[in-house]
C-alpha cells in the first residue's frame, strides 16, 4: 500500500532529523551548551547521599540568585522531576485549598492552568481574554473585587502568542487587594528579569528546558518561605506533586521526596552556573539582541508579526504565515536545512509559525536562519505549493 503525502513527508522529516545537527529555533527544547551536554554524563551518585544534597542546595542557591532575591532567608526553591506542567500542577494542587482562585488567561498556556485547577479546586474562576491580546488590568481588578477572589494565577510569557503579560502592575494591584499571586514563568525564567519580591509573587514555576537552557525533564517552584509554611494546613490533593512535601524534604533532609533524575540535576546546575557567570541582565540583553536581529530580518523579508514588538518576550517571535505558504511545507523545507521552527496552536493553527532564539544559537546561526528562510519563501512563491497540488490530486480522485 502506498504512503500518503503526510506519511511520506513525515518519513523524510524523520530521516533529515537523524542525519544532521538541528538548529532548534523553538521556544524550547533548546540546543544545550557543550558544558551542559558534558555535565549530564558526570559520575554516578546515590541521591540519598551527601553528594546529591550538595547538588540540590547548589541548584536552589543558583535559582534564588537568578530571581535576584535579596532576602534569601525568606524564599525557597524546590526542584521537581517532571516537565513544566508538573511545577504548575504542584502549585495549583497544593496552594489553593478551598480558597477562591481566579485563572486569568489570554492563550493556550493560561487555559492549561485552568484545566489543572478545575481538577483540583472546586472554587476555580476564569477570566479569559482573546488569544494574543493584552490583559485588561482594570477588568481583572474589578473581577477580583466583585468575586472576592483570594488567589490569582496567570502565565508570564504566554508562549502560544509570544505575549509577555505584565507582572509589575498586576503585582501591585494584588498586593493592594491582599490577593496571593501565582505566576507560570515556564518560558520566561532565564530570559526576562523576574523580581518575585517587588512583584508580590507568592509562588512561580519554571522548567529546565526553555530559556534556562538545559534538557527537558525538570521543573522548579520558587516561593516565599511563609507561603510554603502555610501549605502545612492544607490537606494534600496529590501524592507525587504535593508542594508542601517538596518543601519539607528540602528543609528537613536537603532531599527530594522521590527518586530525582540525577543526571538532569547536574545539567540544570551547569546551565544555571553559566547564566550567573554571564549575568542575568547580560543574558537578557543578548537574547533581546538576537530576537531583534531575527525580527528585523523577517520584516525585511516582508513578514508580519502576530503582536506588536513592544509586547513580545525576548525569546520568541510569532509570525503570520503568508497566504501562499502552507506551514507544514515551510517547516519541512526548513528542516531540510536543519532548522526547526514551531507551528501555531489552537486558533493560531495554520495561521502563524514561531521562531525562538534561546539555547546555544550563535549570530551565525541566526544569519543562516534568515538566509534559509528567504530561500524557502522564494521557492514557495515560485513553485505552487506541494500541499495544494496534493490536495488537488486528492480532490480529483475523490470526484471519480
Ligand atoms: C508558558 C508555559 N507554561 C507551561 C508549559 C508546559 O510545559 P511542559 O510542556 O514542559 O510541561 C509551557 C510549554 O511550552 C509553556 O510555554
Amino acid at each position: 500500500m502506498g504512503l500518503d503525502w503526510s506519511q511520506k513527508n513525515m518519513n523524510e522529516f524523520i530521516s533529515i532529523q537523524s542525519s544532521k545537527r538541528n538548529l532548534l529555533f523553538t521556544p524550547g527544547p533548546v540546543n544545550v551548551e557543550e558544558s551542559v551536554r558534558k555535565a549530564i554524563a558526570r559520575e554516578d551518585i546515590c541521591h540519598r547521599e551527601k553528594d546529591f544534597e550538595r547538588l540540590l542546595l547548589s541548584i536552589e542557591n543558583k535559582i534564588l540568585q537568578l530571581f535576584e532575591i535579596k532576602q534569601k532567608d525568606n524564599y525557597r526553591a524546590v526542584v521537581i522531576t517532571g516537565s513544566g506542567t508538573s511545577a504548575n500542577e504542584s502549585i495549583l494542587s497544593s496552594v489553593v485549598g478551598d480558597k477562591k482562585l481566579l485563572i486569568v488567561s489570554n492563550g493556550e498556556f493560561g487555559e492549561r492552568l485552568l484545566e489543572i485547577s478545575n481538577i483540583y479546586n472546586k472554587n476555580t474562576f476564569h477570566l479569559s481574554f482573546p488569544w494574543g491580546e493584552l490583559l485588561d488590568e482594570r477588568a481583572i481588578e474589578k473581577y477580583v473585587l466583585e468575586n472576592k477572589i483570594e488567589v490569582v494565577a496567570m502565565v508570564h510569557h504566554e508562549t502560544s502568542s509570544g505575549m509577555l503579560n505584565p507582572l509589575k502592575s498586576l503585582g501591585s494591584i494584588f498586593k493592594s487587594l491582599n490577593v496571593k499571586f501565582i505566576v507560570d514563568c515556564v518560558s520566561s525564567a532565564g530570559a526576562e528579569p523576574i523580581n518575585l519580591e517587588a512583584n508580590h509573587i507568592a509562588f512561580c514555576s519554571s522548567s529546565s528546558s526553555k530559556a534556562i537552557g538545559s534538557y527537558p525533564g525538570l521543573s522548579f517552584v520558587v516561593g516565599k518561605k511563609s507561603e510554603f509554611e502555610e501549605l502545612k494546613k492544607i490537606p494534600a490533593k496529590t501524592v507525587y506533586l504535593n508542594l508542601y512535601k517538596f518543601y519539607r524534604f528540602i528543609t528537613e533532609f536537603t532531599q527530594t521526596p522521590n527518586t530525582p533524575a540525577v543526571p538532569l540535576f547536574y545539567a540544570l546546575e551547569q546551565t544555571l552556573a553559566n547564566i550567573l557567570i554571564e549575568g542575568a541582565l547580560n543574558r537578557y540583553n543578548s537574547l533581546l539582541t538576537k530576537a531583534n536581529l531575527l525580527r528585523k530580518g523577517m520584516t525585511t523579508l516582508g513578514l508580519h508579526f502576530l503582536i506588536a514588538q513592544q509586547n513580545m518576550c525576548s525569546i520568541l517571535t510569532t509570525v503570520k504565515i503568508p497566504s501562499h505558504v502552507a506551514v507544514k511545507e515551510l517547516r519541512l523545507l526548513l528542516a531540510k536545512k536543519s532548522i526547526i521552527i514551531y507551528e501555531g496552536k489552537g486558533c493560531f493553527k495554520n495561521k502563524v509559525f514561531q521562531v525562538g532564539n534561546i539555547g546555544d544559537l550563535s549570530f551565525e546561526d541566526i544569519n543562516y536562519f534568515l538566509i534559509s528562510l528567504k530561500e524557502v519563501l522564494q521557492s514557495l512563491a515560485i513553485k505552487p505549493s506541494i500541499v495544494k497540488i496534493e490536495n488537488k490530486k486528492r480532490d480529483l480522485l475523490l470526484s471519480y
